[in-house]
């Protein structure tokens, strides 16, 4: 569980991107399918080189349900059912995807915010995506 403190992190790192939710969640699926390209496998429909209105395109889906995220932390296993239903019973997406799309999440967040992002807030954040990959991938059991 997170603490009150890293809850209001949370909150206070998430004022910052929305509004963003297309542009951070596009830069962070190109870190994602650079630096770890296997998980480029999940989405050969992108093409080879997945042009940058499909990757704006899921990445402001998938930022708008870690906004969905935020704001419905108490109930996270009934905000995020149909989406783990989907990523564990129909994509069947591998849970070990989930830690490197964390970090890519990270380094979008500390290049983007700067000295904004504090140690405090990269702590929390690092908490909370971690609760939501728990919640999407626990459905596989
Ligand atoms: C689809 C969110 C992690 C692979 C989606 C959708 C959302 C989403 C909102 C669209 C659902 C819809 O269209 O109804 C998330 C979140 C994640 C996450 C919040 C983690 C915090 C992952 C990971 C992978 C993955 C780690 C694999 C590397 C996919 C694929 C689709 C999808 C292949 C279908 C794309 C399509 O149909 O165009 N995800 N996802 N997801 N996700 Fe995730």
């Amino acid at each position: 569980m997170l603490s009150a403190q890293e809850r209001a992190h949370v909150a206070q790192v998430w004022d910052l991107i929305a509004g963003h939710e297309a542009a951070f969640g596009a830069e962070l699926l190109l870190r994602l399918f650079t630096v770890y390209p296997s998980t480029k496998t999940y989405f050969k429909h992108l093409g080879v080189c997945p042009d940058e209105t499909q990757l704006l395109t899921h990445g402001r889906r998938m930022l708008e349900a870690v906004g969905v995220a935020v704001r419905h932390f108490d109930h996270l296993r009934a905000a995020l059912s149909p989406l783990a239903d989907l990523h564990a019973q129909v994509l069947r997406v591998d849970p070990s995807n989930f830690p490197p799309l964390i970090q890519c999440f990270q380094v979008v967040l500390a290049s983007h915010l700067q000295d904004e992002f504090t140690v405090e807030m990269h702590a929390a954040w690092d908490k909370f995506l971690t609760h939501v990959a728990i919640v999407l991938t626990e459905k596989y059991r």
